[in-house]
């Protein structure tokens, strides 16, 4: 018998669901310019150091003594102690490189992650929330507790009114792009510890964050340790949506209970989980992956990542001249935008297509409180996004 959960779960995965819609507009209208605006997909090359190391590492795999087979299933050690060394301990956090996991992605490990979980533990996640958490979580029949985050309170969600397991946070916010202050990260933490929960924390648009008192990571904030497990991906931070590689942090000190009530370390479960049912990222990415920590390799994904929060400002100024309400942006890839008198999102979704030639994300495809906005990507073309505006811009305005 079939897992029946599944047949819980929405027809499509959000993002298939769109790209459907889109080729079926473009073969029935074969000669239009169609724009995406809609699924987070970067658009820049990847940089010159990254092409540089995998043009190494091919070379390597042609030659009889340098050739590389499995490799291990955590990852490499040569980037997993850079991972630990440039984005924690230079940043004064305490991970080691034994608690990183190297992946193809966060993507997988968001999705994945939960099967460390009972089945009757209960899982929260933000509404809107990016698919794959409350996807993941519903296949596995797992009950799902949503908490609304609203425009008044800066898309911030509170803290949950029930008991709750495990809580996933994604910050800088896919879909809303907003950001967590540090006191609000704290008062999660300190949540989790005080009712012996999880905190699975979604930091795949960290690159993104502009102020310096936005926290980068959930390890900044005393007791993290105990209770939170970072996802982290290459993919928006240096063009890697293609080429696939992130990584996991568990702590050695995250643990949760059996039924009994003893503690279990996490960490070892998850490494007895990938090195059962994950062979590895590929060495090629993996040392692609490393070459964005050399010093010209940081240079070049900054000057991508500062293209795209360009394109950010950009969009977001535009969009507010047509008087649209505007969230996001400023510290993420991603705008999240009011439609005219909240239209409903898919209604708008299909006539910016018809009519601009531009996909969006339709907000409600995100939960019901997305319902009345759309999420726009800043990961486009310069002269696309342009274009793109000028269109919105040209229909908005004689509609
Ligand atoms: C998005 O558009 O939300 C992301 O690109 C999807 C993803 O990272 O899987």
């Amino acid at each position: 018998m079939i897992n029946e959960h599944f047949l819980n779960l929405s027809g499509n995965y959000l993002f298939a669901e769109i790209a459907k819609k889109v080729k079926t507009f473009r073969e029935q209208n074969p000669q239009t310019d169609v724009i995406s605006l809609g699924i987070g997909d970067v658009t820049q090359p990847l940089c010159p150091a990254v092409i540089e190391a995998l043009h190494r590492a091919v070379d390597e795999m042609s030659g009889g003594a340098t050739f590389r087979g499995y490799g291990p299933e955590q990852g490499y050690d040569f980037l997993r102690e850079a991972i630990a060394r440039n984005d924690y301990k230079d940043r004064g956090t305490d991970i080691s490189a034994d608690e990183i996991f190297v992946n193809d992605g966060a993507k997988s490990d968001t999705g994945n992650f939960q099967e460390l979980m009972s089945a009757d533990s209960v899982v929260a996640v933000t509404d809107p929330v990016y698919p794959v958490y409350a996807d993941a979580n519903m296949m596995a029949g797992r009950r799902i507790v949503k908490l609304p985050c609203l425009a008044e309170r800066q898309f911030v969600p509170d803290l949950p009114e029930e008991p709750v397991d495990v809580v996933y946070l994604c910050y800088p916010n896919n879909p809303t792009g907003t950001v967590l202050r540090r006191e609000d990260l704290k008062r999660w933490v300190d949540w989790a510890n005080e009712h012996g929960a999880l905190i699975f924390y979604d930091a795949a648009y960290e690159a993104f964050i502009t102020h310096p008192d936005i926290p980068r990571s959930i390890y900044e904030i005393d007791g993290a340790r105990k209770v939170a497990v970072e996802f982290r991906s290459f993919s928006k931070t240096a063009g890697f949506t293609g080429l696939r590689c992130g990584y996991t942090v568990v702590p050695r000190d995250v643990t949760a209970k059996t039924a009994a009530g003893d503690s279990v370390a996490l960490h070892p479960l998850w490494k007895r989980r990938q090195s059962t049912k994950f062979n590895g990222t590929s060495y090629l990415s993996q040392c692609a992956a490393l070459a964005i920590y050399t010093e010209e390799g940081h240079k070049q994904i900054k000057e991508t990542v500062d293209y795209y929060l360009k394109n950010a400002r950009l969009m977001r100024v535009t969009l507010e001249c047509l008087g649209l309400r505007v969230y996001g942006g400023t510290d993420a890839p991603y705008l999240w935008v009011e439609t005219p008198e909240r239209m409903p999102s898919w209604a708008f979704f299909e006539e910016m297509l018809r009519e601009a030639h531009v996909v969006c994300t339709p907000g409600a495809g995100f939960g019901d409180c997305g319902e009345g906005y759309v999420r726009l990507t800043a990961f486009g073309e310069r002269s696309a996004t342009v274009k793109a505006l000028h269109r919105v811009e040209e229909w908005l305005t004689n509609k």
